[in-house]
């Protein structure tokens, strides 16, 4: 695991465009796994302003999102669905097809995330998988006791989950309880992952998921057995990170001697 403490948000998400950039120029076909919320809000940014200033290209991109509230249509100004065309897909030039949410209108649940499962295995497996983390540690919708080996299915959401989402919708009762979300088994199956995590009210779950002991109570310190994880977060959300010096330092080393080394294990 390599772990980026930025100076900054806006360094923390130009640190993960990078990577990106670096990952199509590779692999113009890549399986992108996308993330909702505030955190990414700002590499979204930074890749629109990519592809319209410098042509990055996604015509061949494949994109998986993380999640989806079950119940809102993919018109509803707070389904992930709708945040994923307004802040990425409809500034970009992904095919349309090549574009999965999961559905939160369908009927057949089960038979739906058993669907998801296989069309991510059928495409090759995700390249590069892109997370947030919750307050509570989980990633993607996988809420603490989450089994680290679990697959894309139904979950509900905790309270904390709803309180810290109703800033988005006009009414907290409106904040839907539950949704569909990719496994920690899942996620786990990308060949390579990026946390980003920003902001005070992160550092503590940071360091616990990062420094602390791998446990279902959070879902993200499951990450610490991927084999290519690189979390990029920023001064704030890294400032309980027991080693953070360490980071830094490894970080200014590789920029100094050997800059192509950001982002990869080593
Ligand atoms: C969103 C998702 C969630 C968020 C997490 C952090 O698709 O899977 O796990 O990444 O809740 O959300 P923000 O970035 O709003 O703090």
């Amino acid at each position: 695991m390599e772990i980026i403490v930025a100076e900054s948000y806006e360094q923390m998400s130009r640190l993960a465009a990078d990577m990106i950039e670096r990952q199509l120029l590779r692999k113009p076909s890549s399986v992108l796994g996308l993330a909702t919320g505030s955190t990414p809000v700002g590499f979204y940014q930074e890749l629109v302003r990519r592809h319209a200033q410098q042509g990055l290209d996604f015509s061949k991109v494949i994109t998986f999102n993380l999640d989806e509230y079950l119940d809102l249509s993919p018109s509803h100004p707070q389904s992930y669905r709708y945040f994923m065309d307004h802040n990425l897909f409809n500034f970009i030039n992904v095919d349309p097809k090549n574009i999965h949410v999961p559905y939160g209108h369908t009927e057949e649940v089960d038979e739906f995330c058993d669907w998801y499962e296989q069309e991510i295995k059928r495409v090759g497996g995700i390249d590069i998988q892109v997370l947030g983390i919750g307050a509570d540690g989980h990633i993607a919708f996988n809420e603490p006791g989450s089994s680290l080996g679990s697959r894309t299915r139904l979950k509900t959401l905790t309270k904390q989950t709803i309180d810290d989402n109703a800033r988005f919708f006009d009414n907290p009762e409106e904040v839907p309880r539950f949704a569909i979300t990719m496994g920690v088994g899942t996620i786990l199956e990308a060949k390579e992952i990026i946390l980003l995590a920003h902001g005070a009210k992160k550092a503590e779950i940071v360091a616990q998921a990062l420094e602390g002991p791998i446990t279902a109570q959070v879902s993200a310190s499951a990450l610490q057995m991927h084999r290519h994880v690189t979390v990029i977060v920023d001064a704030e959300g890294g400032s309980l990170l027991k080693r953070a010096d360490y980071y830094r330092w490894v970080f200014e080393e590789k920029k100094r001697l050997v800059p192509r080394l950001i982002g990869k294990v080593t």
